[in-house]
């Protein structure tokens, strides 16, 4: 059985006080046990999130990592040893803001992964395509390609200790979600990915689905059999938004 998580991606949002008071909001949630929670803050509120969050069942993540694994003379970059030093036990990789607007190739988000795991760091692999790669036909070709620039590389045993999350580009802050089917379609065809590799580690991948969730659209997508939780963007910058999600992750 494949525990469900919820990630809540922060983006470019939020003060020392915004994010204090949306912590607070998190702490009177009620938010159930059988499902991993994580929040993804910008990079210069870790530290904080990860010590007010401290004995609290919710994990920090990062929404980025250099390509360099340790610390060194990257001016700007923030080292996947750094971030496991902030608290960080997850980071994003090749979400697709980073690879539209900030240049993240395949290439690259391949050697954040790498960076990620080679700190002990879970990279959260970010696939998706856009409207006119959907439009055309290309969805299934687009994801795949994605996944396999990383599983090549490294080889698919990487997955192991990696999440994926399937987000459609055209999803992704537009308030259209991907329907529950369409989305399935996607994540039956990562794992079988996957699958024709190494069966019993697709089984255990979990892969997650993001692009507009909200609380009203979580429990039929979470309700597929191949989507394992969201990672969520907007909606995860209100509290009571977020756990209403994380609870519809829940049994
Ligand atoms: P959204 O963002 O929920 O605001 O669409 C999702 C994401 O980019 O991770």
């Amino acid at each position: 059985m494949r525990r469900p998580m919820v990630a809540g991606n922060w983006k470019m949002h939020g003060t020392r006080a915004s994010v204090a008071e949306l912590i607070n909001g998190l702490s009177r949630q009620v938010l159930p046990d059988d499902v991993e929670i994580a929040v993804f803050p910008s990079s210069v509120h870790l530290v904080q999130v990860s010590a007010e969050l401290a004995g609290k069942a919710v994990v920090v993540g990062a929404q980025d990592c250099a390509t360099e694994p340790q610390q060194g003379a990257l001016t700007g970059e923030v080292a996947a040893f750094q971030l496991l030093d902030a608290g960080c036990s997850l980071v994003l990789v090749g979400h697709s803001e980073r690879r539209s607007l900030l240049g993240d190739s395949d290439e690259v988000v391949t050697r954040k992964f790498a960076a990620a795991q080679s700190c002990g760091l879970t990279p959260v692999l970010c696939v998706g395509e856009t409207l006119a790669q959907r439009e055309a036909g290309e969805t299934l070709a687009v994801v795949a390609r994605q996944l396999a620039a990383v599983a090549g590389k490294l080889g698919v045993q990487v997955f192991e200790r990696a999440v994926i999350a399937y987000e459609p580009v055209w999803a992704i802050g537009t308030g259209l979600t991907a329907s529950p089917e369409q989305a399935q379609e996607v994540h039956a065809a990562i794992r079988s990915q996957l699958a024709a590799q190494d069966a019993e580690l697709a089984g255990r991948v979990r892969i997650l689905y993001g692009g507009s969730v909200k609380a009203a659209s979580a429990a039929e997508l979470f309700g597929m059999p191949d989507i394992d939780g969201g990672l969520v963007g907007g909606a995860s910058l209100n509290a009571d938004e977020f756990g209403a999600i994380c609870r519809a992750a829940g049994s």
